[in-house]
């Protein structure tokens, strides 16, 4: 799950292409290239680590072509060292990949067989190999990668740059996205349309099997078999894909400050505010004729899936089966044919949500696919897209794309009673008044900054933390450790409350901080006893709840998030904020990057 970027420009290219590698850098940060053609000869810089380090040596060692290649890496095969970074070369051309070519050691075996040597245990390098292979035995550029395509197994993108060739790149899409951008007199290619967004508006999507012949004048595509065909150019609105970090020290800060914003967008898109109703969807099928809904994602997109089981058991009595992506592919799960199928991704690139997309469609299913980028292979191939509006999400850990699938999902979940019966036209003004105070109450929310801030003091001195909640509370519990560990690095774990005394509680002791989300829900009580639990055992307890909570509970709290009053059913939209707000603070206090923690990657493409 690399970025990958090609321009044909009217001067240097270098530059540019760093700048766009810049807005992939979400894709993975273990090393970075770049390779142009100096005169028709194939160089190459290329660094380990962030894009800062490829800066430095291209500063050191400068390329000037006018046609070039990019790549920022996440290491699948082969550790992130300067030989092991793209681009790969050949010695007439050189590639850079996104994905996995799954047949590389067969390929790889073929080719050693024919007396090629390779430089690297990486499978891309496999995809320059086969192409030069075909160039020996004569064919054009053109031809030699369509050969070779044919050659690979997996799912990838790749962009080839040929020695000799300073007006040729060829692009290919099998299973990773590809975007083709027209300038003026330009060409560029790229993982996504926001790596293109400062070149050019005007951007086509190859689809499955395409592969694109690309000069300074324009994009011949063609599909598997060769034959030519038309990929619409669509135009995006200007700047509407460029991502700025404002005043803030960080992208994730921004997008946590966003989203009393994004998340009124994405419920101005599904409720009529001025009705108090939700406004029309298309359901794939009819809602009353359903027996359950399905509904799959991985990591936070999961925990949004799982918070919106308890809300349409709730409001649409329809029970919910939920499993990771990665799961649910592989365990042969009986698929209702004329059912539906809720599939929950920010990237909607994400390679096991779209393997589980694909497997349930196969099966009959009917599918919604709750999406935060719009062109994403998700979101084209689910039946109806439920669009999230966050806007480009930049930092590594989901924030504003959670709330916005929360938001859109509880939309959902009311529009599905609504359809249902189990719901009446007053229980439905009366949640959709609920949902539509969540912006509000968020910008409240976030004026505990300073105590997140404070209480990220504490627990940036933890080696553990456990998180507890229960009911819509519990997906929250498990998000608030997944932050936690992904950001700072310390061991977290999340909890349904009530399953404390069925194992954890033997951890409790007076080092580990526990963190326990409480609106004031019908649960409150119990998770009242379940705090009386960790302290009659001498835990250390954090209680985010509502001003009288603390008082209730009735045990010493060490740090209280006092959290605006409100109705309970849609608190986790609310309670997100200071969950991130303190896994931020204490990445920072900590010191580490916390928009790009290590070994992680924004878009994970590869399974
Ligand atoms: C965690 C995080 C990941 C993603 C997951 C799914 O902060 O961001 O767990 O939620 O990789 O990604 P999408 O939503 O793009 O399918």
């Amino acid at each position: 799950m690399c970025g990958i970027v090609g321009v044909l420009g009217r001067g240097p290219v270098a530059g540019p292409i760093v700048d766009a590698l810049k807005r992939l850098e979400y894709r993975g940060y273990d090393s970075a290239g770049v390779a142009t053609l100096e005169n028709g000869r194939l160089e190459r810089r290329r660094a380990e680590g962030k894009l800062k380090n490829l800066e430095a040596k291209l500063a050191a060692e400068p390329l000037a072509g006018a046609i070039g290649i990019g790549h920022t890496r996440w290491a699948t095969h082969g550790k992130p060292t300067v030989a092991n970074a793209h681009p790969h070369a050949s010695p007439r051309l050189a590639v850079v990949h996104n994905g996995i070519i799954e047949n590389f050691k067969a390929l790889r075996e073929e080719l050693a067989a024919k007396g090629y040597h390779f430089a690297t245990e990486t499978d891309s390098e496999i995809a320059a190999f086969a192409v030069e292979d075909e160039l020996a035995r004569g064919k054009t550029p053109e031809q030699a990668v369509h050969a070779a395509l044919g050659r690979l197994r997996g799912a990838f993108a790749l962009v080839y740059l040929f020695a000799g060739e300073d007006d040729l790149l060829i692009g290919a899409r099998q299973g990773a996205p590809l975007a083709i951008g027209y300038g003026d007199g330009e060409m560029f290619l790229g993982s996504d349309a926001l790596a293109l967004a400062p070149f050019t508006d005007r951007i086509s999507y190859l689809e499955e099997g395409d592969w694109a012949v690309v000069t300074r004048e324009g994009a011949d595509i063609r599909d598997r078999d060769g034959k030519r065909v038309k990929r619409r150019i669509q135009r995006s609105p200007p700047g509407s894909l460029l991502a700025e970090k404002g005043n803030y020290r960080h992208f994730m800060a921004k997008e946590i400050h966003e989203q009393p914003e994004v998340v009124g967008h994405t419920l101005a898109h599904y409720v009529d505010m001025a009705a108090m109703r939700l406004k029309p969807f298309a359901w794939p099928v009819d809602p009353t004729k359903l027996a359950r809904v399905t509904i799959v994602a991985c990591g936070t997109a999961y925990m949004a899936g799982l918070t919106a089981k308890y809300w349409i058991e709730r409001f649409a009595r329809l029970p919910v089966e939920i499993d990771v992506a990665s799961e649910y592919r592989y365990r042969e799960a009986p698929v209702d044919d004329g059912g539906l199928t809720i599939v929950v991704s920010q990237s909607g690139e994400t390679a096991d949500t779209l393997a589980s997309l694909r497997y349930v469609k196969e099966r009959g299913s009917k599918t919604v696919g709750v999406v935060n980028v719009p062109d994403s292979s998700v979101a084209r191939l689910t039946d109806v897209l439920a669009p999230t509006l966050a806007g480009p999400e930049i930092g590594v850990a989901s924030t504003k794309a959670f709330t916005c699938q929360l938001a859109a999902l509880a939309a959902l979940a009311i529009g599905l009673g609504k359809a249902r019966g189990t719901i009446d036209e007053a229980a439905e003004a009366t949640l959709v008044g609920e949902l539509i105070a969540t912006p509000g109450l968020l910008a409240e929310a976030l004026k505990l900054e300073p105590a997140a801030e404070k209480l990220a003091q504490a627990v940036a001195r933890a080696r553990d933390v456990l998180y507890l909640g229960r009911g819509t509370s519990y997906p929250l519990a498990l998000e608030g450790a997944l932050k936690l560990k992904e950001l700072s690095y310390i061991h977290a774990e999340g909890y349904a409350a009530g399953e404390l005394k069925h194992g954890p509680i033997a951890l409790i002791d007076e080092a580990m901080p526990v963190i326990v989300i409480a609106p004031r829900d019908a649960v409150f009580e119990k998770v009242v006893s379940n705090m009386q639990e960790v302290a009659a055992r001498g835990g250390r307890i954090v209680l985010i709840g509502e001003k009288r909570a603390a008082e209730e509970a009735a045990v010493t709290i060490e740090h209280f998030l006092a959290m605006p009053d409100m109705s309970a059913n849609f608190a986790p939209i609310v309670y997100a904020a200071p969950i991130q707000m303190l896994a931020y603070h204490t990445a920072v206090i900590m010191g580490k990057d916390a928009d790009q923690p290590r070994n992680l990657a924004k878009s994970v493409t590869v399974e």
